[in-house]
């Protein structure tokens, strides 16, 4: 048996998993490789070598066996690998080839799930791997294609003395951030690897962490986005603007405190012209069907912040959304038949609105990230996990879908009070939402009258009025659960925790004089 000289392994050749094996080759390190259809091994292979200068550190394994045998010990196996298993019961594709595995692995070996696999199934693997002595961690990768090719976010969870022998290879793969400004260095676009600043990875904690908070990522993401397309709404049909003129609004709210990259993006969304269109006078958005595609991370966010308690509204509106955009032939039908506001006024001050888009989206987005870290405060204890915010945050600056430059004011926010209670509680979020709020309020009302639906915008500032309030409603709401079902309540004259009761309709209550 020849000598095993790789570094690393990889199961699972689709492109995430082709780039993230080039990205390791970039970086110095000699990669096996073996995929279930051997004939997508072969054509990578034989793509490597024509195009990419480190072929000679990608090698093809057709028998799983010599594949495993190839790698150095410790070894290191990462899979990508489509999974469905939700409940911690469920068994799929992840689990299939970790039992084909099993058999041909050492004790210490390390194997990773770099899928975008739900934590509860995740925490169920690393119990069933580690008495038989296998390290199993969950690593988000998050940043698509272009991600894994130059850069990913990485979010591992599993043995902490494991992380070490990973360590120094997810560092060299993943995305860098200056560490003064925070911003990512973006040298890939030059097809140079990054190796500069600091690696957008840390160990996150045991077992599914980090599986947990790549799910509130994506949790965030799909509400980033939503944000993004109601700011689009709202100029599209209340200022009748067009997909190029939407474009240059986001080209200059990206030179601002809402740089990212779900707006950069937008930006050369908007900007695009339909290649259907054979005269190059159409916008390309406005031939895209209007029903949005999801696989689950959002919902399995809004599902946990339900059971865990946390006011995640934003979030599931977020979810709710491409639900609601999904019943198109719905929505056609009751288009004809339901009415809008009578008297929709024209809107004037357009640059003015626009401005107040603006702030109402940066105001709506500090909710978003809010009701993520309070769900992943909660679900540390929940789970037994201990998460640095302060760490999240800052691998949150780059290679993810959900970078942005506030993030290095959530990472300085947390490193400063790594218990904060609520992002807009921070000095810097407070004064934020403080000033936008204002125009936060005109466009959630002027779209309330004209009747364009911005749900995540009310959402958040529903959110934000509801956090705000000494007082809510819930006394009344308290006495009618007491008068149906005598749940009992608590008084404000009383010490929390002394529960009352009144036998319902109350004979000696004051008859009202109608
Ligand atoms: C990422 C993305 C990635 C994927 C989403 C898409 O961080 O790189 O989140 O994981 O694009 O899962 O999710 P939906 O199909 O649900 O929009």
């Amino acid at each position: 048996m020849a000598t095993p000289a790789s570094d690393i392994g990889l199961i699972g050749l689709a492109v995430m998993g082709q780039n993230l094996v080039l990205n390791m080759a970039d970086h110095g390190y000699t990669v096996s490789v073996y995929n279930r259809t051997t004939a997508t091994t072969d054509d990578f292979i034989a793509r490597c070598k024509e195009e990419e200068p480190s072929a000679e550190r990608v090698i093809g394994f057709a028998e799983l066996k010599d594949f495993v045998q190839s790698i150095k010990r410790p070894r290191k196996i990462v899979f990508l690998v489509q999974s469905k298993a939700v409940l911690p019961t469920d068994r799929d594709a992840v689990d299939a080839v970790i039992a084909q595995l099993e058999p041909l692995l050492d004790k210490g070996d390390i194997i990773i799930d770099g899928g975008n696999s739900n934590w509860n199934a995740t925490i169920r693997r690393e119990k069933e791997l580690a008495p038989k002595g296998f390290k199993f961690f969950g690593s988000g990768v998050s940043g698509g294609e272009l991600g894994a090719r130059f850069g990913p976010s990485l979010m591992p969870g599993g043995d902490k003395a494991a992380w070490k022998e990973l360590k120094p290879i997810w560092e060299a793969i993943a995305a860098k951030v200056d560490p003064k400004t925070g911003k990512p260095f973006e040298d890939y676009k030059k097809g140079v690897p990054i190796t500069k600043g600091v690696p957008c990875t840390t160990h996150i904690g045991s077992d599914g962490a980090g599986h947990y908070v790549k799910m509130v990522h994506n949790g965030i993401e799909y509400i980033d986005m939503q944000l993004i397309c109601e700011a689009y709404q709202l100029m599209k049909t209340l200022l009748g603007m067009s997909a190029g003129e939407m474009s240059k609004v986001f080209a200059e709210w990206n030179s601002g405190e809402l740089d990212s990259f779900l707006i950069e993006i937008t930006t050369d969304i908007l900007q695009q012209k339909d290649p259907a269109d054979k005269k190059g006078k159409k916008w390309f958005v406005d031939g895209v069907l209007d029903t949005a595609g999801q696989k689950g991370t959002g919902k399995w966010t809004s599902a946990n912040a339900l059971d865990l308690g946390i006011p995640a509204n934003a979030m599931a509106e977020a979810v709710f959304a491409r639900c609601l955009s999904a019943i198109k032939d719905e929505r056609v039908v009751a288009s004809k038949k339901l009415k809008g506001p009578k008297d929709t006024k024209k809107i004037t001050g357009k640059k003015k609105l626009i401005e107040a888009i603006r702030d109402a989206l940066y105001c709506s987005k500090i909710c978003a990230y809010a009701q993520g870290f309070q769900l992943m405060a909660e679900a540390q204890n929940e789970y037994n996990w201990k998460l640095d915010f302060g760490k999240i945050a800052g691998i949150f600056r780059g290679g993810c879908i959900i970078r942005a430059r506030f993030l290095q004011k959530i990472t300085d926010a947390y490193t400063k009070d790594p218990k904060l209670q609520n992002l807009m509680l921070d000095p810097y979020f407070k004064k934020a939402i403080n000033k936008g709020q204002t125009n936060w309020r005109k466009v959630v009302s002027t779209a309330a009258e004209q009747g364009v639906p911005c749900p995540a915008f009310m959402s958040a500032l529903s959110y934000y009025d509801g956090y705000r309030s000494a007082v809510l409603p819930a006394n009344l709401l308290q006495s009618q659960r007491d008068y149906f079902g005598a749940h009992t309540y608590e008084r404000v004259d009383k010490p929390r925790g002394k529960f009352f009761h009144v036998d319902w309709p109350d004979p000696k209550r004051p008859q009202l004089n109608m």
